[in-house]
């Protein structure tokens, strides 16, 4: 009989009853260290007491009143990631997904209304991940996620990831717009070289195309910087972005220029829930702390600190662990075995980490992890290694 929640994960057997921090407390009362933050999500951990503030104060208020009144909350958001970023404009979404939608839809009647209609394609890498809807199953263009749901969104060419020939090779008069993360998450921690990330930008410049950036993994605060992009001094001209940005409640949105986003006028795209008072409460809250200079520079120290130690893990485990990669707090251990056999031995040691591609554990801790949690994380990894070594 299929279960009454369609089947569609394979779940760990844990019940977590509470948040605190950088820890998880389950239902038989083990505390467990949070590397993964709910797959990047709780940037400022969990039930941090300033979230927590936010969205009470506004739930006693207003929850929800549709796009079709003013939302101050959401324009005070707006207004803050158009300050901090190369964005004019900025649109709401409940997830990333929906911000790839918008993202892809954006491009499309950009050259429409440009008179060049005919620039539809989409260039996308092997290993990117950029939703589960059929624009972003399309966009990816992995087997093990399109398979079965055709016929798909047409309109993406994808190409090999790292390969600055075919993509040079992929440029015609049909191509609108490139759509690529900085990091890789899904497809295992993989950082675009900054200098790569330069010579596609001028690439668009000069070709006119489109540089979306998916930022939904990598972006607020992830990698040291507000956004991934901002370390390689380049400007996207239109960025998705979701996780971190809620700190757990789903909000995303989609940044443009006043020129990517100059196809969207009144009555093109629209949302019941995105950008409501609940959420965008708690968005000002978010990019209040993490927007903070002196916040993103803990960031940075913190992430050497990890890395670090990260470094003596693998030294002292070179048969479970081939190396660390990644930016900021957003770093991945290749790993010898099926990474899932390392997340478990995890579980064991009370720790938390994420499975992805490429023989990858991710490393996604809260951005205010301390440094006594990271000692203690690196601690609960090296007992998981020591237990897959000897099992
Ligand atoms: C880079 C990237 N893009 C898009 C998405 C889709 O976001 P969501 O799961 O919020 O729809 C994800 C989710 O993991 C992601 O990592």
């Amino acid at each position: 009989m299929i279960p009454s929640v369609l089947p569609t994960y394979s779940r760990a057997p844990l019940h977590f009853v509470k948040g605190e921090g950088t820890w998880l407390v389950e239902e038989d009362g083990r505390r467990f260290l949070d590397l993964g933050s709910g797959i990047a999500v709780n940037a400022l951990g969990h039930a941090n007491p300033a979230l927590v503030a936010a969205l009470t104060e506004q739930a006693g208020k207003l929850w929800h009143v549709s796009n079709l009144y003013e939302i101050p909350q959401q324009q005070a958001l707006a207004d803050k990631l158009v300050d901090a970023t190369f964005a004019d404009t900025v649109f709401f979404t409940n997830s990333g997904t929906e911000a790839c939608e918008l993202a892809v839809k954006m491009a499309r009647k950009y050259w429409y209304d440009k008179g060049q209609p005919e620039k539809t394609d989409i260039l996308t890498f092997s290993g990117s991940f950029h939703g589960r809807s059929s624009a972003g199953i399309a966009a990816a263009g992995s087997e093990k996620m399109v398979k079965g749901f055709g016929p798909l969104l047409p309109g993406f060419v994808h190409l090999p990831f790292g390969d600055n020939d075919a993509l040079l090779a992929a440029i015609t008069d049909t191509v609108g717009a490139i759509l690529i993360e900085p990091v890789q998450g899904e497809g295992g921690i993989r950082p675009l070289p900054d200098s790569t990330l330069r010579w596609m930008r001028d690439l668009c410049d000069e070709r006119g195309i489109l540089l979306i950036l998916d930022e939904v993994q990598c972006g607020m605060g992830r990698t040291g910087k507000l956004f991934a992009h901002e370390w390689a001094g380049i400007e996207p001209d239109i960025m998705m972005v979701a996780k971190g940005i809620g700190g757990g409640f789903p909000l995303g949105a989609v940044l443009a220029t006043e020129d990517a986003a100059s196809g969207m006028t009144p009555g093109t795209h629209g949302s019941t829930y995105g950008g409501n008072p609940l959420g965008c409460a708690v968005g000002n809250a978010v990019m209040d702390h993490v927007a903070d200079p002196a916040f993103l520079a803990e960031v940075n120290r913190k992430a050497g600190l990890l890395r670090q130690k990260l470094e003596g893990l693998i030294a002292a485990h070179p048969e479970t662990f081939e190396e660390v990669r990644g930016m900021g707090l957003m770093l991945g251990l290749k790993t010898r075995q099926a990474p899932a056999d390392f997340v478990k031995k995890g579980y064991d040691a009370l720790v938390i980490t994420v499975p992805a591609a490429d023989n990858i554990v991710r490393l996604l801790p809260p951005l205010n992890i301390t440094d006594d949690e990271i000692a203690e994380a690196t601690a609960r990894l090296d007992a998981a290694a020591t237990a897959l070594e000897t099992a």
